[in-house]
């Protein structure tokens, strides 16, 4: 089964809000996103909306004709509230502090388990598919399994950083996870810094990735490409 491309829109609303008013429109670029070959439409609402905003989460989702992933810090009782209300495909749990620039580490599923296993049922309650975002590293794979989650989202950005010194050296981990998720039957997502260099070495390494979500270097490489030339370049690098 082909990896599915889930398009993280954030950027696209950065944009946005540099200027105040509503050029780039979000709404139209998630729905021309799937128009354009998106398997799935990501957004990060963060508690400052610096980014995506609540209001468009809810504006978007009537749109979606494929998959809706949510990502965000469900510490926040106002995004726990947005999920529920809407109801995507998937949340995806992310353990950022508020204000940081971006997610720059997974959970501790040892250490916060409790608390991952209770609020990951509060979304399964209502049918929505949870992943849990989280570091390359075996043990926290493993305690993942018993948080209750589907899928779990392997950060990517040490991928990244090292791949072009020695992608073999900067995968090794990544297969490492992916094979113990495996054995526990969780799904696997991946994302974070990947781009039109990195992201088909990662996913014919990777067995079994079900979904990559990108943001930053794909809307950054339509500028130069255009959205829709950029949407089918990335969906190449992970077609069979
Ligand atoms: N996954 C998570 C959990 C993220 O927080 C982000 C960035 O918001 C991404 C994936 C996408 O990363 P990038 O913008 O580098 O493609």
């Amino acid at each position: 089964m082909a990896t599915k491309l889930s398009v993280n829109i954030n950027k696209i609303a950065t944009l946005r809000n540099s200027r105040g008013g509503n050029n780039p429109d979000v709404l139209k670029a998630a729905i021309d996103c799937q128009l354009f070959g998106a398997d799935g439409i990501t957004v990060h609402p963060r508690p400052d909306e610096r980014h995506i905003r609540y209001s468009d989460v809810r504006d978007i989702k009537p749109f979606i004709t494929t998959e809706f992933n949510i990502e965000g810090n469900p510490t926040e009782d106002k995004f726990v509230q947005l999920v529920l209300e809407v109801k995507p495909e998937q949340v995806t749990l992310v353990p950022d502090a508020l204000g940081q620039l971006t997610s720059d580490h997974g959970w501790d599923t040892i250490k916060q388990a409790g608390y991952l296993r209770d609020i990951i049922g509060v979304f399964k309650k209502q049918g929505i598919r949870v992943s849990i975002f989280v570091d390359p590293i075996e043990d926290m794979v493993a305690a993942a399994a018993d948080t209750g989650t589907d899928r779990i989202e392997l950060y990517t950005e040490s991928y990244a950083k090292h791949y072009t010194a020695n992608k073999n050296a900067a995968i090794e981990s990544y297969i490492k996870a992916a094979n113990v998720a495996a054995q526990k039957k969780l799904g696997l997502n991946a994302g974070h810094d990947l781009d039109l260099n990195n992201l088909k070495y990662f996913a014919n390494s990777i067995p079994g990735l079900l979904e990559v979500s990108i943001g930053h270097a794909l809307i950054s490489d339509a500028l130069y490409y255009g959205l829709e030339n950029t949407i089918q370049l990335y969906k190449r690098q992970i077609s069979d």
